[in-house]
């Protein structure tokens, strides 16, 4: 493929020049970061001599990382010299940072993962909170990447389902990691243990999140029950950042379900003292079992917010949440092409998601509780509103199972012709579909 200034050799002098570059070279002190807010590509080098990393992963010497769209921190332990090449929105070098606290819990957690291999018990099972834009995220993929370089396969348990990290954004997943993130491309993960949601937030179905997180809960023991080495690494659970209310009740409700032996609270002095009343003090009417290893009761951990986190407006969560759809069918650097099929409407049994909010208690007469089943899945038939749904294919034998099927991948509907009966379909995978069974959420996309 020819560069754009060699395609074209018709064009005006002007338009043949490469575009002027801005290169700038930043020294970092010793923990110190550089903070990076691109909206346009822009490259960061590590020159020799030094070394860096962002959210938890090592740069390589010499090798030119790029971004787009991007907010991050290169953050260096011993000093070195970043050269960025671009027009960032802001750049600009910070020597108060909370990476010192998070290498301290990083340090933590392996003296937990230390004694769970000596005596062969669990290990530590952190849950990470905190508000909106508190950077949770972030101190996920430093964690994940710190446990990794000393050999761990810590459990990655993604329940922010705006996102969707491990999967697609209304997946409540659940993934060994064994390496850091890619810099440029993000988490690799396989094989995780996926549950379709099918919304965006708990909202719209409060007691199917709360069984999927139940489902999610039994399917991490199992596999902890057979890997010893996932088993003392742990697990480090990233959470939405709804923390008033429902989204209150449904964070104590994880940390129970995943027997928390720490919490991380970012930022947030009222959720710290609320958790620690819920998890440990008078409020915690039903306390955990502890595994055996763990120290009850539950460590609260308080740290402050970096003051790099980017608070993110909605129209740039919706377009990071579409970007996370089309990575997953296009890849992190839109270089696959996925494949279509096609499947005739008799071939397939289609379920939607009840997607209506419970009836108040305070509605019904006194005594009595909601009869209708939200955790229930409706069989409709494929028709108009399938068009653009991602709809999840699940492994299920049978409508039985449906409810806490594992997903085995999504479709992503193009066409639904009503004449022949016909549904069209992308999918990363060619081939033919693991299962009939197929579940519609209130997730759409329109490919742009
Ligand atoms: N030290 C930093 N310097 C620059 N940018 C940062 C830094 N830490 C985090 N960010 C950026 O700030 C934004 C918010 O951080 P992050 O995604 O970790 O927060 P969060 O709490 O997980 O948000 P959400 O509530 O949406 O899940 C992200 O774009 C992230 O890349
Ligand atoms: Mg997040």
């Amino acid at each position: 493929m020819s560069t754009p200034s060699s395609s074209n050799v018709s064009a005006p002098q002007q338009q043949q020049q490469p575009q002027q570059q801005h290169l700038e070279q930043f020294r970092l002190n010793p923990e110190e970061e550089l903070r990076v807010e691109a909206s346009t590509p822009v490259t960061l080098t590590l020159l020799d001599g030094g070394t860096a990393e962002i959210f938890g992963t090592e740069l390589a010497v010499g090798r030119a990382y790029s971004f787009s769209h991007q907010n991050l921190a290169v953050f260096s332990w011993h000093g070195c010299t970043i050269e960025v090449r671009g027009d960032p929105v802001h750049v600009y070098k910070a020597s108060d940072t909370p990476m010192p606290t998070y290498a301290n819990i990083h340090f933590a957690l392996e003296t937990m993962r230390e004694q769970a291999e000596s005596s062969g018990s669990l290990g530590p099972r952190l849950v990470i909170c905190g508000p909106v834009d508190s950077g949770k995220s972030s101190l996920s993929s430093i964690l994940l990447g710190y446990a990794t370089k000393r050999g761990r396969r810590p459990l990655f348990v993604d329940l922010d389902i705006g996102q969707g990290t491990i999967s697609c954004p209304g997946v409540l997943a659940a993934s060994v990691v064994d390496q850091p993130a890619d810099v440029e491309d993000g988490l690799r993960v396989s094989a995780p243990l996926a549950y379709y949601f099918g919304h965006v937030s708990p909202t719209e179905n409060p007691r199917r999140f709360r069984g999927l997180v139940e489902k999610l809960v039994a399917g991490i023991e199992a596999r902890m029950a057979h890997d010893p080495v996932v088993r003392c690494s742990g697990l480090i659970c990233n959470t939405m950042g709804w923390v008033d209310d429902l989204g209150y009740e449904l964070l104590v409700h994880t940390c129970k379900s995943l027997q928390a032996t720490s919490v991380v609270v970012i930022d947030h002095d009222r959720l710290y003292t609320d958790l620690d009343r819920h998890l440990n003090g008078p409020l915690a009417a039903d306390p955990p079992p502890q595994p055996a290893s763990a120290p009850s009761p539950v460590a609260l951990i308080k740290v402050p917010k970096s003051g790099g986190v980017v608070s993110r407006p909605t129209a740039f969560r919706r377009s990071a949440r579409f970007s996370r759809i089309r990575t997953y069918f296009h890849g992190p650097r839109d270089t696959y092409s996925p494949a279509r099929g096609n499947l005739k409407f008799d071939e397939i049994r289609l379920f939607r998601i009840w997607g209506g909010k419970e009836a108040p208690r305070s509605a019904l007469p006194l005594g009595a509780a909601p009869t209708f089943d939200t955790t229930r899945l409706l069989e409709v038939g494929p028709g108009p509103d399938c068009l653009n749904s991602l709809v999840a294919v699940v492994y299920a034998r049978s409508e039985e199972d449906l409810p806490t099927a594992n997903v085995a991948g999504f479709l992503h509907i193009v066409q639904v012709d009503l004449t022949t009966k016909t549904l069209a379909y992308l999918s990363p995978m060619a081939g033919p579909l693991p299962s009939k069974f197929l579940i519609m959420g209130s997730l759409k996309w329109i490919e742009q």
